[in-house]
């Protein structure tokens, strides 16, 4: 997958809106590394949550021109530098400045994005609407991340498939089990080590239809 072009940011917006890192580039490898299985689901309604710069779902834009891409972020100036990363990529994003992806109850999308603030912070760094929520993970790291498994049963197509990266601190294993109690099978894309932290992608689909 190419890495959406980004000479249009100025490097001062990172002050307020989470620079590409690691994390991004893992989940872009990520999908790279899923693409023949995302092909074969030829993919219509895709969302990233907490999209940030909006590289992730410009990259998965670009290789899917005919999916309708969606993103949000709790935090305004995000949805802005996702709007222009993808129009100066020529793909087309729709962005919603909203909490995770609550306002779309109604809609389901056949590929859900999510690289969360995975920080272990205390709770009350959670929740804020700067930069801060863009690591602040309160709990485990996990209490942003918790609420989105919740809503996953609720906007993901049965055939669809959840893309979520995690670090060790966030035990996957309890995440993992979490959605097989809704009954979500899993499977480890991709895994490295950066640093002191190990992170890794974790994908989400139901049985019925894998
Ligand atoms: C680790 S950053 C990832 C940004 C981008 N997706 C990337 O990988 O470069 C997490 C992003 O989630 C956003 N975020 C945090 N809490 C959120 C929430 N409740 N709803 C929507 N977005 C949220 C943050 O503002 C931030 O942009």
């Amino acid at each position: 997958m190419e890495t959406p072009k980004q000479n249009h940011i100025d490097k001062n917006d990172f002050d307020h809106v989470y620079e590409p890192a690691e994390d991004s580039y893992l989940l872009i490898d990520a999908l790279e590394k899923d693409l023949q299985y995302l092909k074969s689901k030829n993919p219509t309604f895709c969302l990233e949550v907490g999209s940030g710069s909006g590289i992730i779902i410009t990259a998965f834009g670009m290789v899917f021109p005919k999916a309708v891409c969606f993103s949000t972020d709790i935090n305004f100036k995000a949805c802005s530098m996702s709007k222009s990363t993808a129009f100066q990529n020529n793909v087309m994003l729709e962005t919603v400045n909203m909490d995770l992806g609550s306002c779309f109850i109604e809609n389901k999308f056949d590929v859900i994005l999510f690289n969360p603030p995975y920080v272990v912070t205390d709770s009350d760094e959670c929740g804020s609407f700067d930069i801060t929520a863009s690591w602040a993970g309160g709990v485990k790291g996990r209490e942003v991340t918790d609420r989105m498994l919740e809503l996953i049963p609720k906007i993901l197509t049965v055939d669809g498939t959840f893309y979520l990266l995690l670090i060790e601190d966030n035990i996957p294993s309890e995440v993992i089990s979490i959605m097989a109690e809704n009954g979500f099978s899993s499977d480890v894309v991709i895994k490295r080590r950066v640093r002191n932290e190990f992170q890794l992608v974790v994908k989400f689909f139901q049985d019925k239809t894998n």
